[in-house]
């Protein structure tokens, strides 16, 4: 579990509600010459995303609905016994696994197009701890009960023994850990008539020592995965490694960051983020392309140089001539929006284990960028950090709406025995553009 993060100082102890900001006034007659950011006009908690059997840290979604549901891929999950929370907490040991990464299915209404499938909360079901302050659950669902990661471990990924948190040995020798946690959506690229899915999960892969980075220019992994679409409704989708090491050591993992498909649907634009903090605490992003037909072949990428030109030749990740500014550099997400008439990055500022979700936008996914600005403050932890801000416009049963998820951690029994042991929430969030 990501016992790392509840490790970290309080940083957000204020804002327990949310605020839509101020909003600018502008026109949406003519969205290419505003000159200033979008903002929401209305925001509200619509529900808890919840798959009743696991405790998961953070969870993004697919680009596009599989067929009339949202596919779900999450980082580091605890399979819980019988659904308990106070098995979890109360009988260490009892819980029944903790894997890398999970997927999991939600279903929409009217065929997909009219937003998530919102139910109260089951009074039979487990977690009612997590539940009860919730009108409402997004329930997530699919698989058999986790025994391995979603996102498969290969053979030198310290999963010796079917470990399936990347800390077997070797890592388990001297305390590493290799993390298979997506980052980012799965891009869907192709939806074929018959309704099967084809979509591609990148992943940075460094190696870790509790939160610390053992290696700064880590490669990235490619994974295929999918869907054929007449599959049993609890069926997830197939995965597989194209390539663990797609972008090799120095370069950066373009997807990790972000990515969407260009309206004309010629490209997939990928955003990586380099490890490295400059001298202003900033973590420098950069951009690739590749024709949405070719995702697994690195022949057909092409590399943005910030002089405006896209070469063949992969920068190294200390190239200064590549770095770019896209996004606010915490997590977030990428897509377009044809209701504001621009490609949208929501998410977090940067080195901000926040609940303030800025907004950046752009004609064009190369840029340029306008400089994000807050526009929403979400609750906060009631102990550690909120992370993990991911929109999902798949979900959207209009384009003036955007969902978001993120997490946030709540104590365990009210902290009555003052253990400031946690458990995780993902609120689904419903904001309104203005
Ligand atoms: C989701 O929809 C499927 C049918 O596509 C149905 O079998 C399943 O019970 C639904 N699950 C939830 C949690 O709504
Ligand atoms: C720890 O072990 C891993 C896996 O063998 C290895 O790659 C890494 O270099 C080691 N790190 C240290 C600090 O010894
Ligand atoms: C593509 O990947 C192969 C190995 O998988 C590598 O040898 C080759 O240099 C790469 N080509 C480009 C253009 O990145
Ligand atoms: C990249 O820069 C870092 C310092 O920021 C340095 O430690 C590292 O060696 C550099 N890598 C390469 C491949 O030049």
């Amino acid at each position: 579990m990501s016992l790392h993060l509840r490790l970290l100082s309080v940083f957000y102890l204020l804002a327990a509600s949310v605020h839509a900001l101020p909003a600018a006034t502008r026109s949406h007659t003519d969205p290419a010459s505003r000159s200033s950011n979008p903002s929401f006009s209305a925001s509200s908690l619509a529900a808890i995303s919840l798959d009743p059997n696991y405790q998961r840290d953070s969870c993004v979604s697919a680009t596009k609905l599989f067929g009339d549901r949202v596919f779900w891929v999450c980082r580091d999950t605890i399979v819980l016994t019988d659904q308990s929370l106070n098995d979890e907490f109360a009988n260490p040991g009892v819980t029944s696994g903790f894997v890398s990464s999970t997927g999991s299915w939600s279903n929409q209404t009217s065929g997909g197009a009219a937003g998530p499938l919102l139910v109260p909360p089951p009074s039979g079901q487990g977690q009612q701890q997590a539940t009860s302050s919730y009108q409402y659950q997004l329930t997530q669902y699919g698989g058999d009960i986790a025994t391995t990661a979603y996102v498969p471990y290969a053979d030198d990924e310290c999963n010796s023994d079917g470990n399936q948190a990347g800390t077997g040995a070797p890592c388990s020798n001297n305390g590493t850990r290799v993390p298979l946690w997506p980052d980012s959506p799965p891009y869907v690229t192709q939806v074929a008539s018959d309704g099967s899915v084809t979509a591609w999960l990148y992943l940075r892969r460094p190696l870790i020592k509790g939160l610390s980075i053992q290696n700064f220019e880590p490669p990235g992994s490619l994974y295929y995965i999918y869907w054929p679409s007449n599959d049993g409704a609890d069926t997830l989708p197939l995965i597989g490694l194209v390539n663990e090491e797609f972008f090799p050591e120095g370069s950066f993992t373009y997807g990790d960051y972000g990515g969407v498909v260009d309206t004309a649907g010629e490209y997939l634009y990928l955003f990586g983020q380099s490890l490295y903090t400059d001298s202003q605490g900033n973590q420098p992003i950069a951009l690739a392309r590749c024709p949405v037909d070719s995702p697994a072949n690195n022949r057909t990428y092409e590399y943005y140089y910030n002089d405006g030109t896209w070469s063949s030749v992969q920068p190294s990740v200390n190239d200064t001539s590549a770095f770019i500014s896209a996004g606010a550099g915490g997590q977030g997400t990428y897509f377009y929006s044809s209701y504001l008439g621009q490609y949208v990055w929501l998410g977090q500022l940067a080195n901000s284990l926040g609940l303030q979700v800025a907004v950046s936008v752009a004609p064009e996914p190369y840029g340029p960028w306008s400089a994000p600005s807050v526009i929403a403050i979400l609750p906060a932890s009631e102990y550690g950090p909120t992370y993990s801000v991911a929109a999902h416009p798949e979900m959207s049963s209009n384009q003036q709406e955007i969902y978001l998820t993120y997490t946030r951690q709540v104590y365990w029994n009210n902290n009555a025995d003052n253990s400031d042991r946690t458990f995780y929430e993902n609120p689904l969030w419903h904001m309104t553009w203005n």
